[in-house]
């Protein structure tokens, strides 16, 4: 295996189901757990690592009939702090150092959002947690990702999912659902592949930043992404 990471800069998307683990609401620590033995193993090998995190384990806005979205969204954004602030102290626990920094600002509990001092955490080989999206309701926290990864230049976004990348229809629902390997942004466009919303994937053509969509179930493939292993679905333009 070889030991020179292909990415020194990366932006690892968590969905908030990522930190469900068995359960079905809130937090799995044994999750959690998992996800910090990868990320300490990859940080050993000198990658800078940002993060965004989602919140649906605690609260999935749009599901909510009853509520206008901008409420809704506001109740998710506040959802990705506690997940930020449970990942930074797992994180933290095993003598990593992380900061956690807020789009919308909450100074008692994290650091405001501010770009250079994101960028000179991650040179002093912080691991940067982004919290509460992009601050603003209607976008997702895939739309943050991609703007966080363009600000801090990010060299690749790893979209963590349950499956093994993108198929062309749901795998646990149909089982002659099949994998793509490689995509370019306008084909997930195009096929309505709901991989990432629009406004997310416009960022990258834009920017030009590849995306890996993987499992996060198998151990190792943060790894193996950071390599440049043929893992997952690579989107690129
Ligand atoms: P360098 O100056 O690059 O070494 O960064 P630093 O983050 O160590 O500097 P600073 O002295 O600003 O921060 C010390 C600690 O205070 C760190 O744990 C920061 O995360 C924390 N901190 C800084 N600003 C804020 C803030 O606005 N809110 C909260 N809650 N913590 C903050």
């Amino acid at each position: 295996m070889k030991n020179k990471p292909k990415y020194k800069r990366i932006l690892l998307k968590l969905s908030g189901e990522a930190l469900l683990g068995g359960g079905k609401f809130g937090i799995g620590y044994r999750a959690l757990a998992n996800i910090a033995q990868e990320l300490e193993d990859i940080h050993k090998l000198g990658v800078e690592i940002a993060i965004v995190i989602g919140g649906g384990n605690i609260f999935r806005g749009g599901t909510v009939k009853e509520m206008d979205r901008v409420p809704a969204d506001y109740m998710g954004m506040l959802a990705t702090v506690i997940n930020a602030l449970a990942l930074q102290e797992v994180l933290e626990k095993r003598g990593m150092h992380t900061r956690v920094m807020s789009a919308i600002e909450m100074k008692e509990i994290a650091e405001p959002y501010i770009r250079r001092r994101a960028i000179r955490h991650l040179e002093k080989g912080r691991v940067v947690i982004f919290a509460a999206g992009t601050g603003s309701p209607f976008f997702t926290t895939d739309t943050a990702a991609t703007l966080r990864a363009t600000e801090i230049n990010a060299q690749i976004i790893l979209k963590a999912t349950k499956v093994d990348g993108v198929y062309d229809s749901d795998p646990l629902k149909f089982k002659d659902a099949t994998k793509f390997d490689r995509l370019t942004y306008m084909e997930v466009l195009e096929k309505h592949l709901k991989v990432m919303d629009a406004t997310a994937i416009s960022l990258c053509i834009d920017h030009n930043i590849p995306i890996i969509v993987f499992n996060l179930g198998i151990k190792g493939n943060i790894r193996r992404a950071v390599h440049g292993e043929n893992i997952g679905t690579v989107i690129k333009g």
